[in-house]
């Protein structure tokens, strides 16, 4: 009886408290300066429906930092309620259970029939929805100095020997050809999109997402890595293994003429005030202009123990609506993960992307370095051997080839195809 009354009180003493606004803890690496805007404008955004957006901000460029925290949270049960979380890591998490269903969202919001192919499939396990897709980086672009190539009378290069005449006029000039990084991500990341560039979608994926290890032996993957060395000559000397950020203020300073990395770039330099089209140029890294080096930024909710579920529908619902689509993408870097994206209203680097990407799976092939075509065990050994090779000379080209065909047939087979 005491127990009964004990619990009324509670209850009528639970529903007189004030009301107050449901919070979901988000995990990301978005901390650079169009990260962060994109990052405040999802807040923004939430807290329009009555949401609190509990920043849970990791920074390291590519996730490197934020990815080790969430697996040390999710393994100590605590956690977020929402995580940046991409590729096939979505299907392995959902596997385990970890994460909400979204099907009542994504079908009351027709997600099946209004995003494009690539990004539904990647949030998709056996049939249920278990993320939502926010946005596509294109991870083969070139950017360039408007003010060095007009002084100069460059044109962007579309094909490697274009590139080297080009790089060496700049050279010549006194400036840096291309802004380049150390780090070994960001050295991955330039690596993959040479890798694309001799060999096209289909070798891409028969390298790092069918995992074929005699691939590794072609003198496609050899010509890939010796460019990769080759382009060192245009690259600061020494180089340094700065943030991308810092990479990327070589360009927006006039010290650098060029830089190949992800589109999140763009972002970063319209967040500085650099206008696309008149401060920098994009187009895609020579040989890959009708091909798509995808990553596509996704974020998961974490089922724990459902209490939070509301919000976190809504907040995934919001996610994937046109207008937080377009403004967010808009802020990134990236573009939407819808069909019914307004063109109109994008800029020449990330119309091209569409345009490009929405051609289907022909011409995309996903990031290896961030996470779209493996899993980490397979993408970290071949960022780490890809990084070896760049920072010693020595190393005979085919002694990488031998190794990462070795990482490969060590770690086992990976998908058919996706
Ligand atoms: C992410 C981007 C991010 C970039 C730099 C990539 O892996 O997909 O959203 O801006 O890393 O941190």
């Amino acid at each position: 009886m005491l127990i009964v009354f004990i619990n009324a009180a509670v209850c009528v003493l639970l529903l007189a408290l004030p009301v107050r606004a449901e919070t979901l803890e988000v995990l990301h690496w978005w901390t650079s300066a169009s990260e962060r805007r994109a990052a405040d404008f999802l807040v923004s955004r939430l807290e329009k429906e009555g949401l609190d957006w509990k920043d849970a901000a990791i920074p390291g460029g590519s996730g490197l930092g934020a990815m080790k925290v969430l697996k040390s949270r999710v393994l100590s049960d605590k956690a977020p309620q929402a995580a940046q979380l991409i590729g096939p890591a979505i299907a392995e998490w959902g596997d385990l259970g970890l994460l909400l269903e979204l099907d009542g969202v994504a079908k009351q919001a027709k997600w099946g029939a209004s995003i494009l192919p690539t990004p539904y499939a990647s949030v998709r396990l056996r049939g249920h929805v278990i993320a939502a897709p926010l946005g596509v980086h294109r991870i083969n672009t070139l950017f360039y100095n408007q003010k060095i190539f007009k002084q100069l009378g460059l044109q962007p290069p579309q094909t490697w020997p274009e590139f080297e005449r080009t790089a060496d006029k700049i050279k010549r000039a006194g400036f840096i050809p291309l802004a380049q990084s150390g780090e070994p991500w960001q050295v991955a990341t330039l690596f993959e999109s040479l890798v694309l560039s001799e060999g096209g979608p289909a070798y891409y994926r028969d390298l790092f997402v069918r995992r074929r290890a005699n691939a590794f032996f072609d003198p496609r993957l050899g010509r890939a890595l010796e460019r990769l060395r080759a382009l060192r000559r245009y690259m600061p000397d020494p180089i340094a293994e700065k943030s991308w950020t810092l990479t990327a203020k070589m360009l927006a300073k006039d010290e650098a003429a060029m830089m190949m990395m992800g589109d999140w770039v763009k972002g970063e330099l319209n967040a500085w005030g650099l206008a696309t089209d008149v401060a920098f140029g994009c187009v895609a890294v020579p040989g890959t202009a009708d091909m798509h080096l995808y990553s596509i930024d996704t974020l998961v909710m974490f089922a724990g123990n459902y209490s939070r579920q509301d919000a976190q529908e809504k907040l995934a619902q919001l996610i994937v609506s046109p207008a937080v689509q377009a403004g967010y993408n808009r802020i990134k870097g990236s573009v939407p993960v819808r069909r019914d994206a307004d063109i109109r209203q994008m800029d020449s680097c990330s119309r091209s992307s569409w345009q490009t990407f929405v051609k289907g799976g022909m011409v995309q092939a996903p990031s290896l370095t961030h996470r779209m075509a493996s899993d980490e065990a397979l993408k970290d050994a071949i960022v780490a051997q890809v990084h070896r090779y760049f920072m010693d000379p020595q190393m005979p080209t085919s002694e990488a080839q031998r190794r990462m065909a070795g990482i490969v047939r060590a770690l086992g087979a990976g998908e058919k195809d996706i």
